[in-house]
């Protein structure tokens, strides 16, 4: 065998120096960026020892099957490939964690961000003047005229600044989805992360108990080559959420904050629907067997039901969206069972304080609060649980 080889020689250099830096890149949807992607980083990175990992969270378009492909004569590149979960911060984390590189980094594999920054960023973790390097849209220097999303400018600016007054943190671009650390550092927090599809950066800053010292890099944010952004959507919510996660989701998680909020919500759609049917069909109802007040309860709750249902399904478990006509009828038939027996859990409690002599609101909203509880518990275990879509 011709061991030299200049490909062999180059490959049995890099794999006897021990591992340098990993590159975690969260994908959905970006089969055709990935190829041109591993060429970049392979340029950017010569002489360093790096691997590059690939969290795809089943993408519909084959992204994993792409990556794997790649990494099939390509020992460097890795894939996780994430079945029934979706989100951006928590696909950063579980790639950070995989590795066993001292230092990473997290960025978009959409071409938006430029791999030439990566030896600088790794130059200044490695001097140990710094603990994150991470690469500013917004700091002098930086452009995101090429980007031709002024809209999304503007947004960025203003949740910045949100950003920067809610978390204390300073700096021009926390919500940079571009950033290095030592893993060491990532491990040490990771289990208090929030994950909830917030900028990834700014939890990490806001999380650690000490501050870290930061170094900004301007860059140029560039334009995204293949396919389209999935945070325009969902990106305010999901700040918001962050937000709030941060602030009080550790003394009622957010999960259950929304779930509640939106059965609150229910709770108005009920009574508008039952007061619209009463005036509506009311009076065509009278003498016979049902009631006109049974069927508008009956069909109020039935509306409030699903209302609930959808909205849980965008926006609760925006993670873990049911989706396609079959998943969502049996979610939806789940749901409704779920919540049939909460509401007898819900009266029943009620029914029994008040025989113990609870006034009646008191013993109401106790009954609520139970048949709630039991409602999440029993949905995110059953509606959304991990593997039931
Ligand atoms: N695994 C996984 N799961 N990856 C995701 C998901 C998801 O649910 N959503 C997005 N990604 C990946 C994309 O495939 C891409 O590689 C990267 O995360 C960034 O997503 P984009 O959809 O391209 O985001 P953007 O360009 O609109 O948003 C930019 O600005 C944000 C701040 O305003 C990015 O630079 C973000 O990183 C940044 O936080
Ligand atoms: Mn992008």
């Amino acid at each position: 065998m011709d061991i030299s080889h200049p490909d062999l020689a180059i490959s049995a250099e890099v794999v006897a120096k021990p591992l340098e830096l990993a590159i975690v890149l969260p994908t959905y949807n970006e089969r055709g960026n990935l190829a041109s992607l591993v060429e970049r980083l392979d340029k950017a990175l010569a002489g360093i020892s790096w691997e590059a990992i690939f969290v795809d969270d089943n993408s519909p378009d084959g992204t994993s099957d792409e990556a794997r492909k790649i990494a099939q004569s390509d020992r460097r590149i890795r894939v996780i490939q994430r079945i029934g979960r979706r989100g951006l911060a928590s696909a950063a984390i579980e790639g950070m964690c995989s590795t066993a590189a001292p230092v990473v980094a997290v960025m978009d594999a959409d071409h938006q961000h430029d791999p030439a920054l990566l030896p600088e960023m790794l130059a200044a973790i490695k001097s140990g003047d710094y603990d994150l390097a991470y690469a500013s849209r917004f700091a002098e220097g930086s452009s995101t005229e090429a980007w031709g999303r002024p809209d999304r400018v503007k947004a960025s600016g203003i949740a910045n600044r949100i950003a920067n007054k809610v978390t204390g943190v300073q700096l021009t671009d926390p919500m940079s989805g571009y950033f290095m650390l030592r893993t060491e550092t990532l491990r040490t927090d990771a289990h208090r992360l929030s994950g909830v599809g917030f900028k990834i950066l700014l939890d990490i800053l806001a999380t650690v108990d000490e501050p870290l010292r930061v170094k900004e890099f301007p860059l140029n944010f560039a334009a995204r080559a293949d396919g389209e952004s999935k945070l325009d959507r969902t990106v305010v919510f999901e700040f918001l959420v962050g937000l709030y996660d941060k602030w009080l989701g550790r003394i009622i998680p957010t999960r259950f904050a929304l779930f509640g909020t939106i059965g609150a919500v229910g709770v108005v759609v009920h009574m508008t629907v039952l007061a619209t049917f009463l005036t509506i069909a009311g009076e065509t109802l009278h003498g016979n067997v049902v009631t006109e007040f049974e069927l508008g309860q009956t069909l109020a709750a039935l509306v409030a039901m699903t209302f609930n249902f959808f909205l849980n399904n965008a926006l609760t478990y925006a993670d873990k969206r049911l989706t396609g006509f079959p998943a969502l009828m049996k979610g939806w038939i789940k749901f409704g069972v779920t919540c049939s027996v909460g509401l007898l859990a819900n009266v029943g409690v009620a029914a029994i304080l008040v025989r113990f002599g609870v006034h009646e609101y008191p013993a109401a909203l106790a009954g609520i609060v139970i048949g709630s509880v039991w409602n999440f518990a029993l949905s995110s275990k059953f509606v959304w649980g991990r593997y039931g879509n």
